[in-house]
Order: structure tokens, then sequence, then C-alpha cells
């Protein structure tokens, strides 16, 4: 193995005898160690030497269609974006050094926030590092001791550090199950502190939760809600605010949280909410508080990105016409995807096991074509999938070429 790190004789001589305090990641290990033996190239170290347009990369000094990105609406590459980076570069610096309550915010923080709040017609929105600390701060500093979080069984890993962040009681619910959350939301005691966590876009198999059902349930049983609109936002909804605003519930969000690393383009994270007292948060949430703010190219990219995304409906409907797509042919040639249905820009293939999995996305990369290979536990029910997320500056004549390499990659594994 290159990098050493599962040789068991050198982390004895490392530890002297101590408890190794690796020894838990010994199944992880074995399992690379497994996959690697196998002959495949390690799905979790890929390099791109180059990125040419939001849809391919040079990789292994191949040109390779990229269907893994998350880059839904091929904005990185928007020339105005760019520019506006390059601007801000010159203008501000290269970085803030500071917290958001010090020395990092700049003027750039705040048009980030004014155009998050147009975006979603809000009365307030907070910027944050990563989508990551939206999550892990919003909801560590909302739910605290003697709260009550009720969240879906399969929700993203910040969702469930944010709970235990903030040591709320945390109570999952079966994926997606309306009602198995009312059952929960029943049983919390009388005059406890209620939040309901939830996501519009799964990004495991791309389906979409029962938004309208839920948080109708959830207001009912006294409970304020969050929705994660990470894998929506720009693409699902009529002006691309998520599934929130598809399902007419945007106005009973008590808060929408979202990140710029997707159909923004970019990185950094946000929560948009109207509660009143919103504003005190930028004072009592600690991972907005205790790191340095974003770098103005940053920001800049995100606002500019955002008001663009704005008016994105034409790239919206292409984009849907490529996850129809998608999702049609790769059924049709008998691979079993996540959704009977296309909801999103995910497209997740169910892979019969993680080595199959492994042989499957060489072979695709083998072909030129990059999706994720993800396995649990990120996965639920132990699945190994491979990923697609469709992008809406994939060419219809690149998915046609997506298919066809499925194809040859699915009979030279024997998936298909
Ligand atoms: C549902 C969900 N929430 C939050 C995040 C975190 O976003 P970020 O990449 O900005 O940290 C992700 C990222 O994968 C996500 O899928």
């Amino acid at each position: 193995m290159s990098e050493g790190i599962d040789q068991p004789d050198q982390a004895e001589k490392l530890t002297g005898g101590s408890t190794d305090l690796f020894s838990k990641f010994d199944d992880t290990i074995a399992m690379r160690a497994n996959l690697l033996a196998s002959g495949v190239e390690d799905p979790f170290s890929l390099v791109m030497e180059k990125v040419l347009s939001p849809t391919r990369a040079i990789c292994n000094g191949r040109d390779t269609i990229l269907l893994g990105t998350y880059n839904y609406m091929g904005m990185t590459f928007d020339p105005d974006v760019v520019e506006a980076g390059k601007q801000a570069l010159d203008d501000f610096g290269s970085g803030t050094t500071g917290s958001r309550v010090l020395n990092g915010t700049y003027q750039g923080h705040k048009e980030c926030e004014d155009a998050l709040r147009e975006f979603y017609d809000m009365d307030h929105a907070m910027v944050f590092s990563t989508g990551y600390q939206a999550n892990l701060g919003i909801i560590s500093t909302i739910a605290g001791k003697g709260d009550y979080v009720v969240l879906d069984i399969d929700s993203h890993a910040s969702i469930w550090d944010g709970c235990a962040m903030g040591n709320a009681e945390v109570v999952p619910f079966k994926h997606n199950d309306i009602e198995a959350m009312e059952k929960r939301l029943k049983r919390i005691p009388e005059g406890a502190g209620k939040l309901v966590v939830l996501e519009g876009v799964y990004s495991m198999l791309g389906d979409v939760a029962p938004l309208a059902e839920m948080v109708r349930i959830a207001k009912e049983n006294g409970a304020m809600v969050l929705v994660d609109e990470a894998h929506s936002m720009g693409f699902i909804g009529e002006n691309g605010r998520g599934v929130c605003e598809e399902a007419g519930i945007i106005d009973d969000c008590d808060f929408i949280i979202g990140t710029f690393s997707k159909s923004v383009g970019t990185v950094g994270g946000f929560c948009v909410s109207n509660h009143p007292k919103f504003e005190i948060l930028r004072l009592m949430c600690r991972p907005y508080v205790f790191t340095a703010s974003l770098p103005p190219s940053v920001v800049a990219t995100a606002a500019t990105s955002i008001r663009k995304l704005m008016h994105g409906s034409n790239k919206r409907a292409h984009l849907w016409e490529n996850s129809k797509r998608l999702h049609s042919g790769l059924t049709e040639m008998g691979f079993t995807l996540g959704t009977d249905e296309p909801q999103s820009a995910i497209v997740a293939v169910i892979m019969p096991d993680l080595e199959k999995g492994a042989a499957m996305w060489s072979a695709l990369l083998q072909e030129g074509l990059y999706v994720n290979l993800a396995r649990p536990p990120a996965t639920p029910a132990n699945m190994t999938l491979l990923r697609c997320s469709l992008c809406a500056e994939h060419s219809a004549e690149e998915v046609e070429t997506i298919l066809q390499m499925f194809q040859n990659a699915g009979k030279a594994v024997g998936i298909i």
C-alpha cells in the first residue's frame, strides 16, 4: 500500500506497546486493503489533474466526463461568477483571517446574505464557512439539553453531529415514514422543546421527502422545523428554492439550511429564517463564532451565483430532461436504481456488493466516466451505490455517451 497505513508492525513500533487508539479503524483498514488487493484503483483517492468545465476533467491523463460532482447547475465556470471571484481577490485580498464577529465580516459577506434573503424571500440569512458547519451550528445552538430533535434515520452526518454537539434528546424515525414521525412526536413529554429536522432531497438515493405532510404534522404537534435543502437548492421549485417551495410549505419552515458546495458552485453554508430573534444566533452559535469566515473571493462568487440561479429556469428544465433520460436509460438496461422515478438530479445505481461496486466504478473510469462510489456507513441499509449527479451543463449527447459507458462497463463486470 502506497502510504503504509495498514502496516501493523509499524503501528506496534510507533505505539511502544501502549493501547493503540487506531485499533478501532482496523476493520476499515482491512476493507480498503481487500479492495485494493482485487486490483481496482482506489475509488477514494482519485486526483483530477485539470478541470476543463463543470462536466469534464482530466483524470489519469484522460478526458473524463464528470457525473459525480453535485455541481447541479454548472455554476463553477460561469464567466460572471469567475469574474466576481477574481475582482474580489484584487479588491479584498485572499482571506479575512478572522471570525464573522470580529474582523471577518466584509462587504461581500453582507452582500452574500442579501442575495440569500432575496433568493428565499426571507428576513434573515446567516452564512457559515461550510454547510456542515451550518447544520452543526444551528442544530446544536437551538436544540440543547432537555430539548428533543426528531429526525429521519437517513439524515446527513452534519445533522447527527449537530444533535450530538447540542446534547439534545435524539429521536430518529424510519426514512420518509410520516406515521413513524408522528408517533415519535406524540411521545415527547408535554412542554419540551421540539425540533423536526428533514432534508428536501436525500443524497444517497436521490429521493424526495414528503415535506407537505411532514411539515404539517410537525407544526400540529408544536415542533419547530428545519429543512436541509443542500441537494435541491437551485434546481427544485419554480424559483429553485427547493422541495419546500415545490411542496408549497416554505413559509411553514422555521429554518432552511443550505450549502454553496453544490448548485451554487463554490464552498460555504447558510441558514435562512423568518424567526424574529434569529440574529442573536450570530453571538450564540459556536461554529459561526469560533472559526474564520469565508474568503472574499468565495462570498463574491456565491453571491453572483445565487443571483443568477434566481433566473435559472431554462437550466432547471434541461437538468430535469437529463435526469429523466439517465434514469430511463439505466432502467431499460437492467440496472437497479434507488428510486422508481427520477425525483432529483441524483440517480443512484444499486450495486450487489462493495467488490462489484468498486469493479464497476473502475470500469466506468476506464471508459472515461467519473461517478461517486458510496458505501456503508454513509449509505442506508448497507447498500453500495454508484451515485450519479447530473449537471445542467451535460448536453443531451453527453447523457447518451454516459449511457453507452454504463452499458459497456456493466457488461464487462457482469452486472447486466
Ligand atoms: C444533506 C447535506 N447537508 C449538508 C452537507 C454539508 O455541506 P458542505 O459540503 O457545504 O459542508 C451535505 C454535503 O454533502 C449534505 O449532503
